[in-house]
């Protein structure tokens, strides 16, 4: 295991514009682009209160042996049925083509299906994204539909991954 989780803080500012501040990781993921220093703030606090209300956010991950930050890998609400929850890897570029993003991926289930007890986890993405669909089945995902996605504009393929424990 290389990486480490914690919960975002109102502090990690910085962190989360070397993430979420980069256009090339936010190709997919924001049809904004380029987010400004306060929207970056704004996705950060949304996460946080995500923490708060939920129990989830899309945990900050940190290098075990350098304390790097590499990115965030998590969980957050998805519709109206609390059993299951939208799972969601970003990378920091430095970091890609590691199998990192696979490794948190993992854990990230390992902690839904067990300590949570979830029943699903949902995921989705952008259809031009052609990464996410191999990770995705690599983690056991189905495909099971495409819906539209508001903040796009596009119909998204979806995914779901049930837990087997239950
Ligand atoms: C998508 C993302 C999380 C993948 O992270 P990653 O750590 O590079 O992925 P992994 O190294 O675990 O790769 C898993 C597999 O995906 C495929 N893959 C990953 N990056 C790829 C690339 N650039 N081109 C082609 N295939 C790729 C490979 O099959 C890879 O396995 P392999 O290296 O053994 O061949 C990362 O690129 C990222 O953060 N992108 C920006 C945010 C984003 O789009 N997130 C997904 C939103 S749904």
């Amino acid at each position: 295991m290389r990486l480490g989780f914690r919960c975002w803080r109102e502090s990690d500012l910085p962190l989360a514009l070397g993430l979420w501040g980069d256009p090339q990781v936010m190709k997919f993921i924001d049809a904004r682009l380029t987010l400004s220093g306060r929207e970056v703030k704004e996705l950060l606090e949304k996460h946080i209160k995500f923490q708060h209300e939920a129990g989830i956010q899309y945990w900050p991950i940190f290098l075990l042996s350098s304390g790097e930050h590499v990115g965030c890998c998590g969980l957050r609400p998805c519709g109206a049925d609390p059993g299951t929850r939208e799972i969601g890897v970003h990378l920091r570029r430095k970091f890609w083509r590691q199998g990192l993003a696979e490794e948190a991926s993992r854990t990230v289930i390992a902690y839904a299906f067990g300590r949570l007890g979830l029943n699903a986890l949902f995921a989705g993405h952008h259809p031009e994204n052609t990464v996410s669909p191999v990770l995705l089945t690599r983690l056991g995902f189905r495909y099971t539909h495409h819906e539209p996605y508001g903040p796009s504009g596009l119909l998204h393929p979806s995914y779901l991954l049930e837990n087997s424990l239950r």
